[in-house]
Formats: C-alpha cells, structure tokens, sequence
C-alpha cells in the first residue's frame, strides 16, 4: 500500500522539517487543524465542523454554484491581496493553508447588518426558495471586491457558475445592475427621466403611459449605499504568517490518504518517481468529481501549490510559456492583455483559447482550474486541447532524471484519458505559440447550454498561406467529442494543402471529412449523426471566416455572398434588459395595506445571509446518524440475494435496513398502494430502494451502502413508451373525454392532417435535493423535519409503514429549497425510510440524497407521445381534433392518472373546437415513477395542441398566429368537459401582448432578416394559455388554517401550504394584515406542522394561495369579529390595547379558519361537472434568432402578458411568471434526460443535465400583468399563478419551429414537420436540412444499439 510506503516521510513531520499543521482563517477567525483530513472538502467542514450551513450543497460537482465562497490569497511577489470565488464542494480542505475563507455568514447578518449585495438580492426580489442565494451572493461579492464599478458584463461572467431554478434570473441582474456601470448611474434617482433600473423608456416605446401602471418593483434609491472601503479586512495576522512562512513542506494524512504539498519541484519531482500512482492535484475539479461520483480512492496526492516553476507565466521568443499549475483565469488575464499589447497577426491563437475559456466552465471553476489539469485529464471533449493541438503548443514534461518537451499533437493522447507521460512525470509547463502574419485560427465549442456546459464537439482550426496568395501552405483541424481523444482531421488536412481556399476547396474538405470523422452510431454520447454534421458545418465556418480575412487583407479570393455573412459572426451575449408591468393599488389605498403591493418575499433577507435555516441545516442532534439508500441497478430484475456482511463490518456502520425492519406495512403509494418503501423479492427500476446503511457519518454510510452487495436474476425491461404501445402495458383507466360528434366534424372540414409528437420528461432540480431528520421520542412518537410540499401525506405514510397511529407522527416544514410538484409525492420515498431506520436503532436518523441519487431516485415530469388527427376549414376554423396521448408512468401510479386527466382537461388550449376526442394511455414502463411537476400535464396537453395549430398554418401557408387568433376561445364557449366559460380574458391577453410586442412590425422585420441571412434564420411565434384551477381530486380543494392571537398583539399565524420558495407565506401574511387590519410585522409564521393544522392537501395545483387564503381569511374574520366589540368600545385604542382588553373579558383569541372551493366535481364517465373553479389565462410572443450550422439559437425577445387577477403581490406574481416561463424554456429547448436502452438514466447531475442559465434569459423580456381582471372566485379578487404561466415558454420552442421553416425553405422544403421537445441544439440542426446535413445519412435505426433511447 503506498501510504504505508510514505510513513518513513512522515517521520520527517517530526523531525520538523514538514509541517502537518494546516492554518486558514475562516471570515476573520484563525483555525490551526492538525488533522486535516484529505478526503474533506471545506463545505463538508464549513457545515458539519464549524456549523456555518449558509453556504449550501446543491450537487457537489462544482455545477450549481450554492457552495460558493471567496477565498482570499496574499501574495508576496506582488504585496496584492487576490480575491476569487470557489466552490466549497470541490475544494479540498488541505488546499487552504494560508488562505482566508469568506463565507456568506462572514459578510452581514439581519441581526447585525447587511451588505449590499445581500440587501440588494433581496428587495429586488431575487430569493425566492433562497437556497441557490448565498452561492449568488459570494460571487458577486467576490466580483465587487475585486472591481468595485463592474459592467454588466462582468456580472454575467461572475454568474456563469451560479444556477437558480425559481427566479428566472431577471430579478437578481436587476437587483445587481445596480452595482455596475450601467445601472448605478443614478442608483435609481434618475427615474424622472427615464432610468436604467425601471426601463421607463423602454415602456413608452410600446404603451402609452398609464397612471394606474407601475413599472418598479423596488426603490434602488432605499439600497444602503456600496462602500467598498468598508469591507472586511485581509486578516493582519495571515500576512504576517505568509511574510513569515519558512519554505516548508505539508503533509496531512488519514487512515487512507496522505496529501503533500511539496515545497519544491525537486520534492515534487522525488514524490512522484517515489509514489508513481501518487495524483497531482491542483483545482480538483476532475480529481474531486472521480472520487465523489466515481468511487476513485488516490492514496497519495501531490499539491504543486507551493512549486514556482509550476506557476509561473513567462514569455518567450516563440509564445507565452504557463505553468501548468496557472489556473485558467490567470491564463485568461495573461492572454487578454497579450491581445491588447500585441500586433493582431501574433494573437490569432490567444484570441481562440480566450474564445474557449469564455465559455469554459464557470468562474468559480475557472478561478481554480489548471490549464496542466485540463491537459492532463486528457478529456475527449476538453475545451482547451484542440486549440493546444491545432496550435501546436509546446509542452514541458519532466521526471526526478530530467526534461523533455514535446509537442501537442495526435501521439500525444495514447487512449480514453491517457496521454504520452510516463508514470513518474509531470507536467511542468506549456508554450502557447504566437501566430505569424497569413495564418488564421479559429475555435469553436458546441455544447447544449451555452454557458458552463461540456461540448458536444469542439473544434479548432489552423491554417497558413503561402504570403499573400490564397494557397495553402498548412492546414491543422483538430476536433474534441469525435473520437476517445482529441484528434487531428489528418487526411482531410494533408488533401488540402497546395489548394486554393475556394469553393472547390471547401467541397472536397467537407466530402472528406465526412468520411474521415465517422462515430460507431451507438457512440458514448448519442447525437452521431448531429456530431458528424458538426465537424463539416463547423469547417463552414471557419473557410467563410477565413476568406473574410483573406479579403481583409487584400487577397483576391472567391467573394462572398453577404447572406452568409451571419455564419462567422463570434456569439456574445447581449446584456439583458426587462420590463415589468403591474397594476397600481386604487388611489387611496392605506400605506400600511400591503395588498397588491410588491412587499418582498419575507424570508429573503435571511436566505441572503444564510441564516435562513433548511432542512438539513438543522443542528446535528447528539447520537445522529447518517443514512445512504442501497438503490438497484436494474431496471426489472428478480432479488436472488442481498449481502450486506462486507458492508456491516465498514468504519462507522451502525445497521442496514432492509423491508425485514418494517415494523408496519410495506405497501406505499400517495394515490395507489401499488409500491413498496423497500424493494421485496423484485425491482421494477434502476434507483428503485432495496435497502440502507446507517452509519456515523455520510461518508461512511455512502462507502458501506456501496459495498452491499445484491444479486439479481434480470427479466426484460420496458423502457419507452413505444415500447410500452408494443406490449400493451398501461395502468388503469385509460381516459377518454370527448365532446361534439367527431365523424361529423371530420366530414365538415375542408382539409385534414395528421401528425406526432414526442415531448422529453423533465428533472425537478430544486436546488436542495431531498431531506428527511426522524427523530423519534417516547410513546412510538416521531418527529420528522421533511423538506416536503406534503406534510399530511408524509405523516399518514409514514406512520402505516411504523404501524402506529398518525397522531404519533409529526411532519414539520419549515422551508424548502424549491419543490416544484418534486417534492408532493416522491418525497415519502425517502422519509419513510429515513424513519425506518430512525425507529429500528431509536437514534435520529438524517439522509440528504445527494444530487445524483436525487435524480435517480425520485423521477420527474412525465415524458409524452401524441398523435392527432385534426380537420379544418380554409379559413384555419379547426372543427375536429382526434388526439391521443401516451405518457411514460414508470414504475408505479403515483399520480400518473390525474396528470394524465390535467393533460386531458387542456388538449384543447385556448382554443374553441366543435368536435374533439382525447384518449390518454398511461404507460407502465421499468423507469422510476414520475411526477407531479409544474403544470401536472397540462403542458404536455398543450404542447400536442399547440403542434396541431401549427400545422395547420404551416399546411394553409397562412400565418399561426392568424390561425391560433381564429381558434381562440370566447367568452361562454364550452370546453370538451362541458364547462361554460365566464370571465374569458384570453383574447384580451391576445391583443396586449401583439401590441407590446409590436408584433406586426416585427414579423416584418424577421422576414427580411430571414431574406438576408442564409446560415441564421429568426422565427416569431405567439401563443396563448388557459389553464384550469382546482385540484382535479375535488376532496383536495380544503384548506385549514390556525390563527393565534398573544396578549402582546403579535399573531402567529398557520396554515395548510407549505413554503417551497414562492412566497405562500408572505402572502398569507398579506391576507391576515388585510383582515386583521394590521401591520405585518406584528404576523409571524414559523412553520408548517402537522400538529397544528391537520389533513393539509399538498401544496400543489397552483391552489394554495386561493384555498389557504382562504382559509386564513375565515380565521381572521372569526377573531375580528371576537375584538369588534373591543374596538367599537375603544376606537382610539391601539391593536395591542384592543387585544389586552379581549383577554381579560376571556375571550378566545384563537381561531380556526377552514375553506372549501364550492361546486366544483367533475365525472369523466358522464363527462359532467365543473371541473374547474376558474381559469386564468395568458400570452406570450417571442423572438429567436437560430444558427442553423450549429443548431444553437438566441432567446432574443419575450413578451408576456398574464391573468394574475387583482394582483395579491406584484413582485411575487412575476416572480412565478419569470419564474414559470424559464422553467418551461428548459423543458421546450434545453432539458434533456438521457435513459440507455437498458433504463439506466445517464444524466444524474448538472454536469450532464442542463437547466436554464443566466444566459438563456431573453434578451428583452417584457412581463405585464393584465389590468381590470378581478377574478371573484378566489381570495381579494386575485388568481393562482404557479403554474399557469409555465407554458408561455412554448412560444420559444414556436419560435424555433418558424425559423427552422425559413432554414428549410432553403433548401426547397415547405409544409409540416416534426419536431420533439425539447428543441434542443442537436434537433434544430438536424431539422435545418442543407447541403452538409446531405453528406451525413442517417444510421439504419435498428441496426445498432443506441447510447440512450427516447423515453
Ligand atoms: C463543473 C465543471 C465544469 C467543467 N467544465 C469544463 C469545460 O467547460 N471544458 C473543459 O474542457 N473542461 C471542463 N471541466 C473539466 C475540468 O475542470 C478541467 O479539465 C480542469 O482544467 C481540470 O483542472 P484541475 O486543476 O482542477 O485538475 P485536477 O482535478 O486537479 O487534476 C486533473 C488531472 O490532471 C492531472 N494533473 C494535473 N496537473 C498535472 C501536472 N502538472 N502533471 C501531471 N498531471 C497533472 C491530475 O493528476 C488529474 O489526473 C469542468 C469540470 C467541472 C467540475
Ligand atoms: S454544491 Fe458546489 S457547485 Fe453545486
Ligand atoms: S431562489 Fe434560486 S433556486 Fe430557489
């Protein structure tokens, strides 16, 4: 074992000459830990040893930014202080000697006071659940103290590693635009005239002023003012001990790991001949997602930190030489100011590595990153390596007997992640060369998000002409994502080479790379036949870009036409800019009546500072322990044996669990009990839960639940839905709702279509996975702190898998870290067996799931198949629609039926059609069970309908959005549940959002852009929405609620909703205030429990604010009505004096409050009943701007107009709406989970699964808020907007659709096609068929096995 071979040099700790003492300080404090364990991170011991839980856990790889923190570094070249943000989850804790941690308790506090960038996030309504905040929050701290007056674009920049899955992102640009440049030119004092911070002008370019319209959901005029002087200080004593350090080396050590920070490269050099499996670690960005995810154990590990020649920059005759321990942002800075100070001919290459790092990663990432690791890791789709390669960059490698370089090219990568170094060298260096006058180099990265994403391909180019000709004299294509390495597109280069850079030349490199990067179709990473495209389409690119230059610099070449122009143009990013449009509270509305006015979220300024307490960052209690689930890796398999003897005898096992344990019964399920809490004799899904490990800690419980081993006997899986169709497995009932006489309307219609359509799932990705502490106490009671939108459920089944009473059960929610419909049923999954354990070893018991098994484990939103048959007339009047959907269940029921009904209640959208049939098929495949997720279905019926709409504008040739016009509903229209519809506002929507949108004048201007652009085409769509509120289940419309009043006239206030992040509770406070007429502030509420308002329906169906408002209005009422008589007897009296003078006359100042939505019920079989208590409605027009060569696109412009009723809360309503529409752009253009053939989900993390980020937001974003909509059926005149206004986001996925018509136009192709969703990258390039698309056919289906199939 090689630590046993390093005790001799652990010896030398003693002797004095190695130090094993690891100083850091942490916001100011010292910290000497003279047992650092290497295999900690700092967010592990900033939360569980020093019990700072406001920095957070998200994914632990690095990809959602919660971790984030600031580290601090004194430098004693410079005398500088280096500020830079991290992720706490990838940073080694024996990484830190000497350094300051900043964490976000380090910067303000409420109780103390709050810095700018916490004050500022929060009143610009940028928290919503908070748990992404903190993360955001030091990384714009770390921005400001490194650049006080940043622009705009450096926000952008420090945001690239930070994702949020509630705001949308817009609030929290806006809050911070007040930092920059741009937006603090009069920190919001200016508005008179028009300020950046309100967009005022922007307002008036579309809508005439309105007094009754605000446009500002915050004062930046209240903002404390940013004072970077004030910051908290370097800590003295850390200078002191960096000028003081002697050269020494560090060594720290554990039972299975020693870390060496050398002191030398001789050392290093020594080590590493000495211990030739030892990992030289810098960033750990690789390192750290290898042991975390892929169960990789390095004994021995070698930190170049402290080596000069490992991180020095020198430049040199021929390049620029960096050490290979530079980071990529020192690398980024060096090469930046290379470009400023050098003739461009020399740059060409330090331009394409600065294009690479742009969309590298995330700052935190960057900040920590080696250039040598990226080498080395040897990556086939690192970013970096075909630049390095294309260049021909230089490389030092050195062992304890000397040095060599080589150069970078096809030798040098020997394999999948190996590389031409011997076991005992490192890399010491590499030389990026200069450029010379007639060379050219481009680079180029595809990837499915743009910002922080792996590429699908990279590519870079390198060519050289013989002086002043168009000849090539060397040509060098290297490509990333095409191979097991990075390669050289050799064949094709060397063809190339004496020809004239022409069209003839492009032609023959196109043929040849055609056939020169082939993949195997069932290639790791799926998308073949888009990745073979790329490599030409990409090739396009550069010769376009190439004779451009060529041109430039007087070469005569072949002119290009300037409709191609738009394919070399280098994608950045716009800074966004937004509108927000609301209704006024009425004149004369009392200041202290904050209802309908934009009150911030009233937990944000504690989720800013991290004081907000989450589920897990409830102190450990004393005798806790850590639970890990043993999970299957079948899809559908018989248990033939489970052996967990290896894993009982492991460090720190307390007891594994197994369905043995179960006290009560082991039959579960929210709707069915059709499923097991642990797996029983069968698995039915990879992930399914067959078991657990309690142990001391985590980690040890993770490694022990890794060890159990279980054998299984593996029967067929189904997997797909057209799977599925094939063997006839579907659950019970299969739906059908039908209205009009379908042969008949059929007969009627001038023209009929057919068509089909496949929607993808979608991961929940709240930012805080799920979570359950079970602490039981006397009496077979037990306390559970459960992050679930479902306190009751949890409760009842927790105590039948116990066997207990549900009195003996109690739930508590305090907050959840997003939710989502993720957190309404699945949640249970966990907690009952978290409370298994708890109750067989009577210890409490705490399981956070780790991002992956999260994802694994807990299934998400349904993936959908329609197909429809549609007839209409020439005027694009639809009179008969025949539609049937397929949704993939998975594993178990769930509440597959009643999204499937949802998915029904919508199959229409907004429009009117005679005659309509929809059957909905559930589909029992070996997935785990999906969800309930925003919309419950409703999306996915839309989303089929809207496909048919299109369809018939695309086949009439007219425009969609004069045919959706035609179809919309109108007031007292009948839907297809024979529900008669009041109050219709759609049309009114319709009309604002044309107008806002000046949609006429756009249509013409994306058509003649479209006539001028070849490679990029821009597509407009316009779509509506109506979206029913009630909980199809009708016994869930009821709500409790449980107001008391203290004798100090403070109110505590409980209701039946839980907190996930949308402002549930500020709201309720809202309601109360009204009521109770009073402030506020004097309206507390601490949390949701079952113990105080029984039977809660989950917090879902967008209905919580309308049933528990309700129900807390009634409460309210009951207690005014109680004090009426104190007032009337006091009027001067004060709330508190009134209050007094009720208790002591012994009155009941505590009341509960009950609500339940009358006359709703609906019955398929008689296809009778309201099914809904009203309906909300909305618009949204967008713009998009496609690459038809890549397949990416641009948002560049949305448009909202939203039902939100009487607003209860401005800011919190286009919080939901911002919110909504991002999430739903994810499902239409950017999500997608990837299943093998086999049922194995393979994107578990936000590595590989991509959610929206800061870059996807619209350029232009419009969100207006319908005026004069009272809506009477539900509290203060307002309506639910969870959910409804997800599918606005459809409009961008439209959008897309009509630009791919353009592309395809083109090429001579008109009429319908499909499209699935998400439209993502790989399915629009697809889709824009062209004369590169040619030269790459398709793979026979069938012929091979696929990575992944379409679930
Ligand atoms: C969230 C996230 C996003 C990422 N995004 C991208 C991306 O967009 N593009 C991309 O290309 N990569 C990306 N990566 C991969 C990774 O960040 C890079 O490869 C990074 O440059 C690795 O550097 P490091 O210092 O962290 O390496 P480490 O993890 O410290 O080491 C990586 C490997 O290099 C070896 N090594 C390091 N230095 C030397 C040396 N001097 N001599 C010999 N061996 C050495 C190590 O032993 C180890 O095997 C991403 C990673 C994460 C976690
Ligand atoms: S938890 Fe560290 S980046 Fe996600
Ligand atoms: S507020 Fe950002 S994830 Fe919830």
């Amino acid at each position: 074992m090689e630590r046993r071979e390093t005790v001799g040099d652990l010896n030398r700790i003693q002797a004095g000459s190695i130090s094993d003492q690891l100083i850091f300080f942490v916001n100011g404090k010292k910290i000497v830990e003279s047992n650092a364990d290497p295999e900690m991170t700092l967010l592990t011991y900033l939360r569980r040893r020093l019990g700072l839980t406001g920095t957070k856990l998200g994914c632990a790889e690095g990809g959602c930014g919660a971790c984030t923190v600031m580290l601090s570094k004194y430098q004693t070249h410079t005398q500088e202080l280096l500020h830079y943000a991290v992720n706490a989850c990838l940073a080694p804790l024996c990484s830190l000697h000497l350094v300051a941690v900043t964490t976000v308790e380090g910067i303000g506090s409420v109780a103390r006071k709050l810095h700018p960038v916490q004050e500022r996030i929060a009143k610009a309504h940028g928290s919503q659940c908070g748990f992404c905040t903190p993360g955001i929050v030091m990384s714009m701290y770390a921005l400001l103290r490194n650049n006080p007056t940043p622009r705009m674009a450096d926000v952008e920049d420090a945001f690239q590693g930070n994702l949020c899955r509630c705001t949308g992102y817009r609030p929290i640009l806006e809050g911070y635009k007040t930092f920059t440049v741009e937006g603090g030119c009069c920190g919001g004092r200016g508005r008179e005239s028009g300020c950046c911070l309100t967009n005022e002008n922007a307002v008036k370019e579309t809508v005439e002023e309105d007094v009754s319209e605000a446009t500002s959901l915050f004062q930046a005029a209240d903002f404390a003012p940013f004072d970077p002087t004030q910051e908290v200080i370097f800590p003295p004593e850390l200078i002191s001990l960096i000028k003081g350090q002697k050269s020494r080396s560090l060594c720290f050590y554990s039972d299975r790991v020693v870390w060496w920070q050398p002191d030398s490269l001789e050392e290093l050099l020594h080590l590493k001949w000495k211990h030739p499996n030892a990992k030289v670690v810098v960033g750990n960005t690789e390192v750290g997602i290898e042991v975390k995810f892929k169960n990789m154990l390095y004994p021995v590990i070698l930190a170049p930190n402290f080596i000069p020649e490992l991180n020095t920059v020198d430049h040199t005759e021929a390049g620029i030489t960096f050490g290979a321990a530079c980071t990529l942002s020192q690398m980024g800075a060096v090469l930046r100011q290379a470009v400023q100070t050098l003739p461009p001919h020399q740059t060409e290459v330090f331009i394409a590595v600065l294009e690479q790092l742009r969309w590298f990663a995330g700052r935190q990432i960057r900040n920590v990153a080696a250039v040598g690791g990226n080498i080395m890791t040897a990556s086939p789709i690192s970013d970096l390596n075909p630049v390095f390669m294309a260049a021909g960059c230089r490389l030092t490698l050195m062992d304890r007997d000397g040095s060599r370089v080589v150069q970078m090219d096809d030798h040098f990568f020997t394999g999948y992640r190996k590389t031409a170094l011997s076991s005992q060298e490192i890399l010491v260096s590499v030389e990026i060369p200069y450029s010379k006058k007639a060379q050219f180099f481009s680079a180029f990265k595809q990837s499915p998000r743009r910002e922080d994403d792996i590429s699908i391909v990279t590519a870079a180019m390198n060519v050289t002409f013989t002086p002043g000709t168009d000849m090539v004299e060397d040509l060098r294509l290297s490509y990333g994502g095409m191979a097991a390495t990075t390669v050289l597109a050799k064949r094709t280069a060397d063809s190339l080479l004496g020809r004239q850079w022409g069209e003839e030349l492009l032609q023959d490199a196109c043929s040849s790379l055609a056939e020169e990067m082939t993949l195997d179709p069932s290639a790791p990473g799926g998308m073949v036949t888009y990745r073979r495209t790329l490599t030409l389409s990409l090739f396009y690119k550069f010769y376009l870009t190439v004779l451009q230059k060529l041109t430039e610099q007087g070469v005569c070449v072949e002119e290009i036409s300037s409709d191609c122009l738009s394919a070399t143009e280098i994608y950045h990013p716009e800074t966004p800019s937004s509108v927000q449009i609301y209704q006024a509270v009425p004149e004369g509305q009392s200041q202290d009546d904050v209802l309908g006015r934009p009150l911030m979220h009233l937990s944000a300024l504690k989720q800013t500072t991290g004081e907000a307490v989450y589920c897990d960052d409830v102190p450990l209690y004393e005798n806790e322990l850590y639970l890990a689930p043993v999970t299957s890796s079948k899809a559908h398999a018989r248990i033939l044996s489970i052996d967990a003897s290896v894993a009982e005898c492991m460090p720190g096992v307390v007891s594994c669990v197994f369905a043995e344990d179960i006290p009560g019964s082991n039959a579960t399920g929210v709707a069915v009990c059709d499923e097991t809490v642990l797996a029983d004799g069968e698995v039915t899904c990879v992930g399914h839960i067959i078991g657990a490990v309690v142990a001391d800690t985590q980690l040890h419980a993770q490694r022990a639940a890794k060890a159990v081993r279980i054998q299984y006997e593996e029967l067929p899986p189904i997997v797909t839905i057209q799977e599925a169709i094939a063997a006839q497995s579907f659950y019970q009932p299969i739906r059908t709702m039908q209205k009009g006489d379908l042969e008949d309307g059929f007969k009627q219609a001038d023209h009929m279509l057919e068509g089909e359509m496949h929607m993808g799932g979608q991961e929940h990705f709240y930012l805080e996975t799920n979570v359950t502490l079970a602490v039981p106490k006397e009496d077979d009671e037990m306390e559970l702190f459960v992050s679930t939108q479902a306190a009751t459920k949890t409760q009842v089944l927790v105590a039948k898998v116990l066997g207990v009473p549900a009195n003996r059960i109690l739930v508590r929610v305090k907050r959840m870290g997003g939710g989502f419909g993720g957190k309404e049923s699945r949640t249970t999954l966990l907690s009952t067996v978290v409370a298994i354990a708890a109750n067989k070893l009577k210890r409490p018991v705490r399981c956070m799931l780790d991002r992956d098994e999260d994802m694994l484990i807990t299934g998400g939103r349904h993936p959908f198949y329609g197909k429809y048959k549609v007839g209409f007339s020439s005027s694009g009047k639809v009179v008969a629609v025949d539609v049937t959907y397929y949704s993939n269940a998975g594993n178990s029921m769930d509440l597959s039926l009643s999204i499937m009904e949802r998915a029904l209640f919508h199959m229409e959208n907004s429009y009117s059609v005679a005659n309509i049939r929809g059957r909905g098929i559930i589909c029992r495949t070996n997935l785990p069970s999906n969800t309930a997720f925003r919309g419950f279905g409703g999306p996915q019926g839309m989303m089929v309908s809207e496909n048919w709409i299109n369809d018939v504008a695309h086949s009439l040739g007219k425009s969609a959005e004069e045919v959706r016009r035609v179809n919309l509903y109108m007031q007292g229209e009948v839907t297809p549940y024979n529900q008669i519809l009041e109050n219709v506002t759609v049309d009114r929507c319709w009309d604002e959002c044309l107008s806002r949108s000046r949609y006429q004048e756009r249509q013409a201007a994306v058509d003649q852009y479209n006539r001028q652009n070849r490679w990029t085409k821009r597509g407009l769509a316009i779509v509506p929405t109506k979206f029913g509120i009630c909980f199809t289940a009708t016994f869930l419309n009821q709500a409790g609620a449980l107001v008391h009043i203290y004798t100090d006239g403070s109110v505590l206030l409980t209701h039946g909703g839980t907190e996930m992040g949308q402002g549930l509770h500020t709201k309720m406070v809202q309601v109360a205030s009204r009521v109770l007429g009073i402030p506020c502030s004097k309206i507390h509420i601490s949390e949701t429990s079952t113990n105080t308002v029984p039977n809660t329906s989950p917090t879902a169906a967008s209905a919580s604010s309308d049933l528990n408002g309700a129900a807390v209005q009634n409460a309210c009422e009951i207690l005014v009505k109680r004090l009426e008589s104190y007032r009337t007897k006091n009027p001067k009296g004060s709330w508190e004096d009134c209050v007094k003078a009720a208790y002591f006359d012994r009155v009941n100042l505590s009341a509960n409050g009950f609500y339940k939505i009358p006359d709703v019920g609906y019955d398929f079989e008689t296809n009778s009943g309201r099914a809904f208590n009203y309906f909300c409605y909305g618009v949204a027009c967008s713009e998009v701007e496609v690459d038809c060569l890549t397949g990416a696109h641009k948002n560049l412009s949305t448009t909202i107009v939203m039902d939100v009723g009487n607003s209860l809360n401005p800011a919190i309503d286009i919080g939901q709406v911002e919110g909504g529409f991002m999430q739903g752009l994810g499902l239409f253009t950017l999500e997608e989970l990837h299943y093998s053939p086999r049922g194995v989900l393979l994107t578990r993390g936000p590595g590989s699964y991509k959610i929206p980020a800061f870059g996807d937001i619209p350029s232009n974003l419009t969100v207006s808020l319908l005026r004069d909509s009272s809506n009477q059926k539900a509290i203060f005149a307002s309506k639910a907007v969870g959910e409804p206004p997800f599918f606005l986001a459809s409009s961008i996925f439209f959008a897309i659709k009509d630009a791919i018509s353009a592309a395809r136009a083109e090429s001579g192709l008109s009429g319908p096609f499909r499209l699935d969703s998400p439209a993502s990258a790989e399915r629009i390039r697809n889709a824009c068929s062209d004369r590169f698309t040619k030269l790459v056919p398709l793979a026979e289906p069938g012929s091979f096995t696929p990575w992944s199939v379409q679930v």
